[in-house]
């Protein structure tokens, strides 16, 4: 393991097959199974519960899934409390889970590809969603919401990881209504913590919900601001951001072509198709209880290239500013490739760019901030909306070009400084979690939490940083192997 940055130009020196060995079916749930260090040690003062979503079955009956992201959610639960920690993991009860494990086969076809057996024939007119809830995990009042944005949250008991089964939030969504899987959450910005999010209707013209929620207190989960906007074009938006008075989206340029879907020859995001050379656009909606609640959103024009997610956004005087993970273009998995054969070189990498929307003249300004292949980035908790010093992101060993998520880094968004911590040649990070040492001063004060791959051992570890230094404090090789997984959260205790 490694602290210093690596030379540019560093050849990849990973193995494949220790990347694609990640790709598995999780066969066991535990159930509060004590963990320890294998090095270091766990800082007493971390208290609370990491939860991480991610596909935990991508495999029946022979066939595997054409892409990852059709793998039934799975909860990995780490409950860390003076100095211990104990693991428990649980498929989400999905209905489509449940019928597929008992037919030991898929009975569903997924939206990334995955075909039901019998061909397109056995494919074709059937439009079924299987709602697999496996992108995000958070914690809403007293329940856990495993998160897939096509349709209703499912609740789980924070506890025993038990599903209660599918929740429309006290009748807040109607049955089937799109729920995003990416939640920001409101420090307080308007008084209490909130949970700020959307669901999309996509068309031709496509309607924004966007839902504030209590996020704290004997309210938490209560619908507190709710609101409708309609905007010209298919929107394919994964995720969004917030600022004290805004709520940014940016609609990719993309186009949903749905023939082959409905003729039952591809997944339904397999019909989305960039535009090259097309300009997406800014969607700027103002909060309820911001300066400009009330107001009609205002659209500008954004730079090209696609975006799945964004780090974080705050204002500047008249400007918005918006860190996102930009590609050159929307990176899929054809219908006839393997991925667990996917060639990274020949896949756009994920670089994080700086946007300023200029409300006043509305110019848009675009910056790089750092030339290594990222992913899955945050600021702490209390930055969120506001503009942050640092971040932490999945990043790749190598400084430039695409590689798989290798290793965890700290960025300094002001200096540009780097602060690495590697898990290469064998180790495959995810989606870090920051989390603040309780009453901490300065804001990089805290631990970074980060499942990863190990290949040697064809399991994985929970790895330990100092947030601030990104020395390593505790590596527990669990007693499991997950899969390369999506998003998760802390809760503290
Ligand atoms: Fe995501």
């Amino acid at each position: 393991m490694t602290v210093a940055p690596v030379p540019a130009a560093a050849p990849s020196a990973y193995d494949r097959a220790d990347w694609a060995s990640a790709f598995r079916n999780v066969s066991q749930e535990l159930s509060d199974v004590p963990v320890v260090a294998s090095r270091g040690a766990i800082p007493t003062e971390l208290s609370g519960s990491l939860y991480r979503n991610g596909p935990g079955r991508l495999e029946r009956a022979g066939q595997w899934v054409h892409h990852p992201f059709d793998g039934d959610g799975m909860i990995t639960a780490l409950r860390f409390e003076a100095g211990g920690a104990r693991l428990s993991n649980r498929f989400v009860r999905t209905e489509g889970w449940r019928a597929e494990e008992q037919a030991g086969r898929f009975l569903h076809r997924g939206v990334f590809g995955t075909p039901k057996p019998g061909g397109p024939l056995a494919n074709a007119f059937d439009l079924r969603l299987k709602n697999i809830a496996n992108t995000h995990v958070v914690r809403l009042g007293d329940q856990l919401l495993a998160l897939w944005e096509a349709s209703s949250p499912h609740a789980l008991d924070p506890v025993s990881l038990e599903t209660r089964g599918l929740t429309l939030l006290d009748g807040v969504l109607a049955p089937g209504e799109a729920f995003s899987a990416h939640p920001r959450f409101d420090p307080g910005h308007h008084g209490s913590p909130r949970m700020v999010t959307f669901g999309v209707k996509a068309g031709p013209r496509s309607t924004i919900r966007l839902m504030e929620f209590e996020a704290a207190g004997p309210d938490a989960g209560r619908l507190i601001a709710d609101s409708r906007h309609a905007f010209p074009g298919f929107a394919f938006l994964h995720d969004f951001a917030i600022t004290p008075n805004w709520a940014v989206f940016l609609r990719n340029a993309i186009d949903f072509n749905p023939l082959p879907y409905v003729l039952g020859l591809k997944g339904a995001a397999q019909c989305l198709k960039s535009r090259p050379g097309a300009r997406g656009e800014y969607w700027l909606i103002p909060r309820r209880d911001g300066a400009f609640g009330g107001q009609p959103p205002r659209r500008l024009e954004a730079p090209e290239g696609f975006v799945f997610h964004h780090l974080n956004a705050w204002e500047d005087g008249g400007a918005v500013v918006i860190d996102s993970i930009v590609y050159a273009d929307f990176p899929s998995v054809g219908p006839d490739q393997d991925f667990r054969e996917v060639d990274f070189e020949r896949i756009p990498e994920g670089l994080l760019e700086r946007s300023r929307l200029d409300l006043a003249t509305g110019r848009v300004t675009t910056t790089r901030l750092s030339e290594r292949t990222c992913e899955f980035a945050m600021v702490p908790p209390a930055r969120v909306g506001l503009e942050s010093r640092h971040a932490w992101m999945a990043v790749a060993e190598r400084e430039r070009g695409n590689d798989p998520l290798q290793a965890l880094m700290k960025l300094d968004l002001v200096s540009g400084e780097q602060r690495l911590w590697s898990a290469a040649p064998r180790g495959f990070v995810s989606e870090p979690v920051m989390v603040p040492r309780p009453g901490a001063a300065a804001e990089d004060d805290g631990w970074v939490l980060d499942l990863v791959w190990n290949g040697a051992r064809c399991a994985s570890d929970l790895v330990i940083l100092e947030a601030a230094t990104m020395r390593e404090q505790a590596v527990l090789e669990l007693p499991l192997a997950i899969p390369h997984g999506l998003h998760g959260s802390w809760v503290a205790a």
